[in-house]
């Protein structure tokens, strides 16, 4: 089968190129051969090379998106009905990413499917707005809605807080937002289950468990060996209202997923086995 995957030179769309082209062809270009915001140049990249698969990974990120919600829009959304409808023509199916943060956090229990996104933020309504316009666009639409993803391929702070603790070095970890987090290996490979049930459709794909960044550090702090003392020391704990970032987060936006146990899918392990898979990587 032919793939074209969309923001490669990302975290999840790195790592799905690279388990595509174990068994498909894998068609990625960069941002800098095809800006997906440019709708012709879309549109002849798909002329030419008729991709049977389009994965789309290319996105804003969340106070990029605060900062430029014109960009956000012409990324998140814009594009997202662009590829899709494209897409649609060739005949292909579209697998999509979204975000926890399509949900406002102010519930108390993680956020299933068919739950109402209420967005806070420009980011979150970019997504939730693209979401709906590949829906519209190609009925053959697989949206999986992750979260807090982390693994090789990012300097973000789930990505690297192992690596800079075991260092010594320090990190500042956020105590009042609650999400899901998900390893990038094991999104791809649920992901993979869920396109070979072919069912279109809305999933939430997370790790069980829910944390904070803080929780996170921690582990990621036992899996390195430090102790509690430690610990203390180097990870330095703050509130969200004291990193001061341009979009507001939702406070508690977990997620857990209907869908997939709908296709006999069960819960992905926990995210603290997970992460430790990854630092031993
Ligand atoms: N990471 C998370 O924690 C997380 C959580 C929830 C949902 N998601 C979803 O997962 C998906 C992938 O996220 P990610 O974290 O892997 O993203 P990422 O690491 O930030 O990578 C984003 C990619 O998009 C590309 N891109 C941006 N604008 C583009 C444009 N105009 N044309 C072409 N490419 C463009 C970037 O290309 P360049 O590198 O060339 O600039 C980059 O490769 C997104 O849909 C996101 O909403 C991620």
């Amino acid at each position: 089968m032919k793939v074209f995957v969309t923001g490669s030179g990302g975290l999840v769309g790195g790592c799905l190129a690279r388990r595509f082209g174990r068994g498909h062809e894998v068609l990625a270009p960069r941002r800098a051969e095809l800006d997906v915001t440019d709708e012709g140049a879309v549109r002849r990249f798909v002329k030419e090379t008729r991709p049977q698969l389009f994965v789309n990974c290319a996105v804003l990120g969340v106070d990029e998106c605060e900062r430029d919600p014109a960009a956000a829009r012409a990324v998140n959304t814009d594009a997202t009905r662009t590829l899709a409808a494209a897409a649609a023509e060739v005949g292909a199916g579209f697998l999509h990413f979204s975000t926890n943060y399509v949900f406002d956090g102010e519930g108390r229990a993680p956020y299933a499917e068919q739950d109402e996104p209420r967005p806070v933020n420009v980011y979150g309504l970019t997504k939730l707005e693209g979401e709906r316009a590949a829906f519209e666009s190609n009925p053959r639409t697989f949206v999986v809605r992750t979260s807090w993803v982390f693994g090789a391929g990012k300097e973000s702070f789930l990505s690297t807080a192992h690596r800079e603790l075991a260092a010594g070095r320090r990190v500042r970890a956020i105590k009042d937002t609650w999400a899901s987090v998900t390893f990038v290996g094991d999104l791809v490979s649920r992901v993979e289950e869920i396109l070979g049930k072919g069912l279109h459709g809305l999933y939430h794909v997370v790790n069980e468990g829910v944390c904070t960044y803080e929780e996170f550090a921690r582990e990621a702090a036992r899996l390195a060996g430090l102790d509690d003392e430690e610990a203390a020391r180097l990870i330095e704990t703050v509130t969200e209202s004291q990193v001061r970032r341009p979009a507001r987060r939702p406070r508690y936006s977990p997620l857990r997923s209907a869908a997939t146990a709908e296709l006999q899918l069960p819960p992905l392990r926990h995210w603290r086995e997970a992460l430790a898979e990854f630092s031993r990587q």
